[in-house]
């Protein structure tokens, strides 16, 4: 309902065309036109009504559309399947839920918001409606379960590319899951899997980056520690954009992950790194321990030096809890 109007103020970029046009375009009564008119603006269109000359588009809401998606993709072919909420619980659990029951490996998972968006370590993710991009990619690679942690961090290689891409800032990264614009946390990824010994069933990405979120909104807790490209760019981003860059950027990241290894990606992280040569409290294996950052290895650990020991340690998963600016 209300698609075909669209179009038609669409087509005319914001010119004014007649409620008789657009009646005889859609074969119904202007009054009808009229509903129709109604209909859309309360989906968020700005459409502006004069006596005379009819009605025109002034603005379009922020909307993550497939067709639209897809036809910015350049890499089409990889996608397999776009799901999209208006609002779910958390699109990992979607995901999650979608590969219990067979969905396609490269299916995307969406929502405009979260009502239970989960972070690592078991805490919220704030995900309000209209602003920010909230995603799972769920994947069924031919890797050992072993190396499934890497995802993370070729997902943060793949989402700082296009971050960069989009807005023109420079994005760093926190082993093994943030993203981070001028010191502050604009992204965060949250990978969950189901393997069995010897062979990884199905991964599932969890992605959510700030995009349009006003700082000065965020909860009182956050207002220090986190961003988004609005607060740093001082402009507003189309979402389906920025999605479309990432969804592109990680087809290629995983593609020289498969065949190369994290490996290929190594210098694309080292030169975003934030923690390298810094001292860091690392919660790791139910410990936490002080120690300093040497770098990340070729297959993702982080290397690792805990104070007074001359022993490198190569840690796979883990937690920085804080760490030297
Ligand atoms: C973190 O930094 O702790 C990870 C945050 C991950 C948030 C995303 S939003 C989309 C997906 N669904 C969730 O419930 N969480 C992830």
């Amino acid at each position: 309902m209300g698609e075909l109007l669209r179009r038609i103020l669409e087509e005319c970029e914001g010119r004014f065309v007649s409620g008789q046009e657009i009646g005889r375009r859609l074969g119904t009564s202007r009054a009808a036109v009229w509903k129709q008119v109604q209909g859309l603006r309360r989906r968020g269109f700005g459409i502006e009504g004069a006596r005379g000359a009819g009605y025109r588009l002034l603005g379009r809401p922020d909307l993550i559309e497939e067709p639209e998606l897809f036809s910015l993709l350049s890499h089409r072919e990889f996608w397999k399947s776009f799901l999209f909420f208006p609002v779910t619980d958390s699109t990992n659990t979607r995901a999650m839920e979608l590969a219990g029951k067979g969905a396609a490996h490269a299916t995307v998972v969406c929502a405009d918001a979260q009502t239970s968006g989960r972070g690592r370590l078991g805490r919220k993710w704030e995900s309000p409606p209209g602003l920010n991009l909230y995603l799972s990619l769920l994947l069924r690679p031919p890797v050992d379960p072993l190396r499934a942690p890497q995802f993370t961090l070729v997902t943060a290689v793949a989402l700082a590319a296009a971050v960069e891409e989009v807005s023109g800032l420079r994005a760093t990264l926190k082993w093994p899951n943030d993203l981070y614009l001028d010191g502050r946390k604009a992204a965060g990824i949250l990978a969950e899997m189901s393997a069995d010994p010897d062979r990884l069933r199905h991964v599932v990405i969890g992605v959510g980056l700030n995009v349009n979120a006003e700082p000065s909104a965020f909860p009182e807790e956050l207002r220090e520690k986190a961003t988004s490209l609005k607060g740093l760019a001082g402009r507003t981003f189309r979402r389906v954009e920025v999605l479309a860059r990432f969804l592109d950027s990680f087809a290629e990241c995983y593609g020289a992950f498969l065949s190369g290894g994290f490996k290929s990606l190594l210098s694309d992280w080292n030169r975003r790194d934030v923690l390298s040569g810094k001292r860091v409290l690392l919660r790791h294996g139910g410990e936490e321990v002080r120690g300093r950052v040497l770098g990340v290895d070729e297959s993702g650990r982080l290397l690792f030096r805990r104070e007074g020991a001359s022993r490198l340690e190569k840690v796979a998963s883990g937690e920085i809890l804080e760490f030297e600016r």
